[in-house]
């Protein structure tokens, strides 16, 4: 067995520091790149919070430690996107951001496939609109 189906996509990616780093830059690209303004404008302004919580959502979502579970329960994270219209244009959009910040990150080309994947099916799955 090779090592990358023994780590979590977690410790793959290289745990806390590089799960900031990808969480910090996906908010940044978002505020920056005018092909996000769409879901830029859901956000809050001060991204402060929002930030923490996809880190700590992240952290559980990767199979590192549940953060987001701990302090907030069962994420329920569709229906906590209900508030906002999510179609096609919004998920595309989220990917643009995750997609660019994850090329900004080393890794191997199975967990860049991997995790392109499970956030494609994630972000798919947020759709109500
Ligand atoms: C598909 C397009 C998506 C859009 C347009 C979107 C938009 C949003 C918005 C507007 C918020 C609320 C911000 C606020 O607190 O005011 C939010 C919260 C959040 N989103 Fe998304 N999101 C999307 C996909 C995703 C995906 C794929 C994930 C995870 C992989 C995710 C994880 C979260 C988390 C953890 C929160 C915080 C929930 C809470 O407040 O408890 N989102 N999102």
């Amino acid at each position: 067995m090779s090592d990358v189906i023994e780590m979590t996509p977690y410790e793959a990616l290289g745990g806390s520091v590089i799960l900031r780093t990808l969480v910090d830059r996906f908010y940044d690209i978002m505020a920056s790149d005018p092909r996000a303004a769409g879901i830029q404008a859901m956000h809050p302004q001060n991204t402060t919070l929002i930030r923490e919580k996809l880190f700590e959502f992240l952290s559980g979502w990767l199979g590192g430690p549940q953060l987001f579970i701990e302090k907030y329960g069962h994420p329920r994270l569709r229906g906590r996107h209900m508030p906002f219209a999510i179609g096609e244009s919004e998920r595309d959009q989220w990917m643009l951001c995750m997609l660019q910040a994850m090329a900004e990150i080393e890794m191997t080309d199975e967990l860049r496939s991997h995790l392109e994947e499970a956030f494609m099916k994630t972000a798919d799955f947020m759709r109500n609109h």
